[in-house]
């Protein structure tokens, strides 16, 4: 056995230092160096590695030969979509999301839909029974599966060695600890040091491996850094835990694009595919009420069209308060300074509240002139008609800027029956306007909406 040694720890970025320091010379973070009792590498780990290195020999490109077909599919669309058509074999997996929003759901229920593959599930935080329980919320096993809680790295290999799974779920690897390290359980060396063996794992015997990892407060994984340099795929599965709704994006990917996203929405028997998710969205609209406007947005490759409520009053307290849910708040602030300026409302003695519907959160800047517009129709009082949505990014001097794929917002927007769509005045060169069975209303600045919504 070798010597215990003591390292410290950047708890932001993983750095490795063999003293305390206050600032990491890595991240530039102060005071977040944590000590942890760490094992020089044992023989167990050389071993393996050395073997790595005297199989590989170099090939020319050329020659090197892989099938398009092996992917592995798992029978849920939208978790097909995202990892871009299926799980790569040999490939780690790691998804992030915060506690309770259902990550250990979706990796069990893609588990259950997986048909005649053997598949082993372990959970370091929830026992057999537990597992069962909620497996038969969600639905039958449609292949082998075999469930067993186990935190320790070695006994994990030897059931790895018992079962031979064609797929290996981690849940998680927060939980998960090597004898040969000393520190416990969810540290920087441990989380480092599993997730190596479990990528050494995949790597030489072709199995993947899909590891959960647990989110911070600040909405990183925890123990982060290290680990996404290690996986294949890093996928985040967000959403409000008031709404049911939950979006699955892959933050990084090495095989496939990082714009997808699947669509999911929690109810009690486990979480059910959203194919289209904009006739759920809209359904729930209120349509004679002022401040609100629906926008237009793509997430990723697949139109969304999502309603934006605003609600402007005049401000009680001498500070005005601003608040946005789920939607950039600073992005909130310039916009507000830009209507102030070019529409000449006096929001700074107003507070603004602004929401998402369905909990979502945007980023696409498209929805920009949605929450313009629902804003001034909250402060005039005015509805905007339900037949009209908007896709357009707003300027600094309130002009109306183009966003990317208009065509595809303006395809969808006739296809669900919308009268209107307002667009920016430069996406429409080339259009075929007749082509579609909407109006295009051009717009050049923002007074452009005003006038033409609320005069
Ligand atoms: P869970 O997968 O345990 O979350 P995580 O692993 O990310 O911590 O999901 C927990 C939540 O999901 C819990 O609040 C209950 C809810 N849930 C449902 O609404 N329906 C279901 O069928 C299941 C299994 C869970
Ligand atoms: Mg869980």
């Amino acid at each position: 056995m070798a010597k215990a040694k003591r390292y410290f720890f950047c708890r932001e970025c993983g750095y490795q230092s063999s003293s305390w320091l206050g600032r990491c010379p890595e991240c530039g973070k102060w005071n977040t160096f944590d000590e942890e009792v760490v094992q020089a590498s044992t023989q167990v780990f050389k071993q393996s590695s050395n073997q790595a290195i005297s199989q590989s020999a170099p090939v020319r490109i050329e020659e090197v030969k892989y099938d398009e077909t092996v992917r592995i599919q798992t029978h849920c669309s939208e978790f097909d979509r995202v990892l871009g058509g299926g799980i790569v074999p040999g490939s780690l997996l790691l998804l992030g999301g915060e506690p309770g929003i259902g990550k250990s759901t979706l990796l069990l229920q893609t588990a259950l839909s997986m048909q005649g593959k053997r598949l082993l599930y372990v959970s370091g935080e929830e026992s057999e029974q537990q597992i069962k329980m909620r497996a038969d919320r969600i639905g039958k096993p449609q292949g082998e599966m075999y469930v067993v809680s186990e935190t320790a790295t070695q006994r994990i290999f030897e059931h790895i060695e018992a079962v031979k799974p064609e797929l290996l779920i981690i849940d998680s690897i927060q939980t998960i600890s090597s004898e040969e390290i000393d520190s416990s359980a969810g540290s920087i060396s441990q989380i480092r040091e599993c997730t190596t063996l479990f990528q050494r794992y995949a790597k030489l015997s072709g199995v993947p491996v899909l590891l959960i990892g647990h989110i911070t407060k600040d909405g990183t994984l925890a123990g982060p850094k290290v680990m996404e340099h290690i996986v294949d795929a890093v996928l985040q599965f967000e959403g409000d835990q008031n709404y049911g709704f939950r979006i699955l994006r892959a933050l990084k990917n090495r095989f496939g694009s990082t714009a997808e996203l699947g669509i999911f929405e929690m109810q009690s028997d486990g979480l059910r595919e959203v194919p289209n998710p904009s006739e759920i969205l809209l359904s729930q609209r209120d349509e004679t009420l002022s401040g609100s406007a629906v926008s237009a947005t793509l997430e990723g490759a697949r139109p969304i069209f999502i309603e934006v409520q605003s609600l402007v009053s005049s401000a009680v307290y001498g500070t005005p308060q601003r608040n946005a849910n789920g939607f950039d708040f600073r992005r909130l602030s310039m916009l507000l300074a830009v209507l102030e300026k070019r529409c000449g409302f006096k929001l700074g003695a107003k507070d603004v509240f602004l929401n998402i519907a369905g909990g979502l959160r945007v980023s696409d800047p498209a929805i920009d002139l949605a929450v313009a517009c629902s804003i001034l129709s909250s402060n005039v009082d005015i509805p905007i008609p339900p037949t009209i949505c908007m896709a357009a990014e707003m300027g600094l001097n309130g002009e109306i800027r183009p966003v990317t794929r208009v065509e595809q917002r303006i395809a969808e927007a006739g296809r669900l029956g919308f009268e209107k769509i307002f667009v920016s005045r430069y996406n429409t060169k080339g259009l075929d306007k007749h082509k579609y069975p909407i109006e295009i209303v051009e717009l050049a600045v923002i007074e452009d909406a005003f006038r033409k919504l609320f005069a």
